[in-house]
């Protein structure tokens, strides 16, 4: 099929559309009370995300691993670490979220493996030069570093290993901690060994891979060094939170090389024989809108994190930017868009927006404008409780970023989820066991029982805005068209509804229509801060 045929061919498919649920397994629901979520938690909760309206769920690593990137470095890519349970609890869940009509995706982490995968285990163990060594990025480097790249987490990219009688130990690749060997993607073993993980998962009833650093796999065949111009650095590959920059200018000889497309058209392939539409999402901080559409070509991703959107300041001038700028990507290709707010490596985006009322304010109203736009949308769990990043205490961080920079890191938006209740563990567990960081005591207020009983929450509001994207989103069709309101307003039409997001200081008139949901309270006038749809 050449690129027309299929660009004309379904553009029905599930993912096309979906507003996906991320679970991120450790904070979700601990089932046997040892602090830490699990799959049976996840199992015995999903009628939550079924009733907040979303179509799908994605999980982040549940593998065995040692945990010392949260199950970003995993030991074993078939199986399920005894933390969160065994493959049985994995079939549960994947079985009663298919009954609730909820397709399941699941992270795959194909950069890098744990240190203490047997791969790996068996690099050190058969020295340089050896077949065993040549999975991942050995080199010999007297004197230092064979290169001058950074690791994303901070500090050096390469750790030297220790050396055999008479020799210099080798050093090897981690972009992100050391306890996360890059794997070489040149050694055709490393590819054939991630399709046969790819059909276990397929052969278990996942519906869908979201692909950790998809950008990454390959890197410049020569290590060159990087060229770095002092005040252009960009903190890219991941997890960089609010310190990534969309960058068009930076050498990057360890990211987006064109050789990592060959690997997606393959997994394409493999996806492609199987039943129901299974997709897979690419994670990939690229430079730029048009090098992220090279990710989504029809036969590569079904679709990549449109992670403008989550970086853009509150500004209508570059919402209306990023909204233009991504269909002007995704149109080139014949791809549909995705829109997210937050997820588990960046801060809250009430916080990010200013935190207290008004943060919380213009996450609604953000979000109210994201689930109006074409495409499929990602949804972090406790963004429906609207939840903040917490101050998490120094000795309950476990963030590699914390360990090797100081940065406070990631680990204020993975707190666990307040279910019910007056006190900690809020229902996440059982009474008694504390969760691996401990909640706010405020959180009383926000648990979902709490929020449930009441229609001006924030869970209420999710909750109206998913049902009124159902009505509207299968008639709305895949276009929207802007309209001018102001600088201060973002505000388009799409099929029967108008959409007006103010971003102002001061109200501002309503575009004609019916008001059939706000994020906030709307008068004759669209108040700051506050979104509507119009119809
Ligand atoms: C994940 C991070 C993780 C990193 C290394 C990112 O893409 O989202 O949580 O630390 O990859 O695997």
């Amino acid at each position: 099929m050449d690129l027309n045929d299929q660009m004309q061919g379904s553009r029905r498919e599930w993912w096309r559309h979906a507003v996906t649920y991320q679970i991120y397994v450790r904070s979700f629901a601990d089932a046997d009370g040892d602090g830490i979520g699990d799959l049976p938690g996840i199992t015995a909760r999903l009628e939550h995300v079924r009733d907040l309206g979303v179509d799908a769920i994605w999980l982040n690593p549940f593998y065995p691993s040692p945990q010392h990137d949260h199950g970003y470095d995993v030991a074993d890519y078939c199986d399920i670490d005894p933390l969160f349970g065994t493959l049985a609890d994995a079939d549960a869940m994947v079985e009663r979220a298919h009954e609730l009509g909820l397709k399941v995706i699941i992270d795959l982490v194909p950069n890098h493996t744990s240190n203490e995968h047997p791969w790996f285990q068996a690099a050190l163990a058969a020295g340089p030069g050896s077949p065993e060594r040549d999975r991942y990025l050995f080199r010999d480097s007297p004197g230092g570093p064979p290169n001058n790249w950074k690791s994303v987490f901070g500090g050096p990219a390469w750790t030297q290993v220790e050396a055999g009688p008479g020799e210099e130990g080798q050093w090897y690749l981690h972009l992100f901690d050391s306890t996360q060997p890059d794997l070489n993607w040149r050694n055709p073993e490393v590819g054939d060994m991630f399709v046969d993980v790819l059909r276990f998962w397929l052969d278990r009833g996942v519906d869908g891979f979201r692909v950790d650093v998809a950008h990454g796999l390959f890197k410049a065949e020569d290590l060159r060094d990087q060229i770095v111009v002092p005040g252009h650095e960009r903190m890219s590959g991941a997890s960089a939170g609010e310190s990534m920059v969309e960058r068009t200018d930076v050498d990057e000889p360890m990211w987006d090389q064109p050789e990592v497309h060959e690997v997606y058209r393959r997994w394409h392939e493999v996806l492609a024989k199987y039943d129901g539409d299974r997709m897979m999402v690419a994670e990939a901080w690229t430079q730029s809108p048009e090098s992220m559409a090279r990710y989504i070509r029809p036969d590569e991703f079904s679709q990549a994190f449109n992670f403008a959107w989550l970086l853009a300041p509150w500004s209508a001038e570059d919402f209306t930017r990023v909204i233009t700028g991504t269909f002007e990507a995704v149109d080139q290709v014949g791809a549909t868009p995705t829109w997210v707010l937050s997820n588990h490596d960046v801060d809250r985006h009430p916080s990010r927006y200013g935190g207290g009322a008004r943060g919380l304010a213009r996450a609604r109203a953000a979000t109210l404008t994201m689930l109006a736009l074409p495409g499929s949308a990602y949804l972090y769990q406790g963004e429906e409780l609207g939840l903040e990043q917490v101050e998490v205490e120094p000795e309950f961080r476990s963030d590699p970023l914390w360990f090797r920079t100081g940065n406070p890191g990631r680990d204020g938006c993975r707190v666990p989820m307040p279910w019910s209740g007056s006190a900690p563990p809020f229902g996440f567990g059982p009474t008694g066991g504390q969760p691996w960081i401990p909640q706010p005591a405020e959180w009383s207020e926000l648990t979902v029982a709490a929020q449930a009983a009441d229609p001006a929450s924030t869970l209420a509001f999710y909750r109206a805005a998913l049902a009124a994207r159902r009505t509207f989103s299968e008639t709305a069709g895949e276009g929207i068209e802007l309209v001018e309101a102001g600088t201060d307003v973002v505000c388009f039409r799409r099929g029967p509804i108008t959409v007006a997001l103010n971003c102002g200081t001061e109200p501002v008139a309503l575009p004609p229509g019916e008001v059939l949901i706000a994020s906030g309270p709307v008068g004759e006038k669209l108040p700051p801060d506050t979104a509507a749809w119009l119809g």
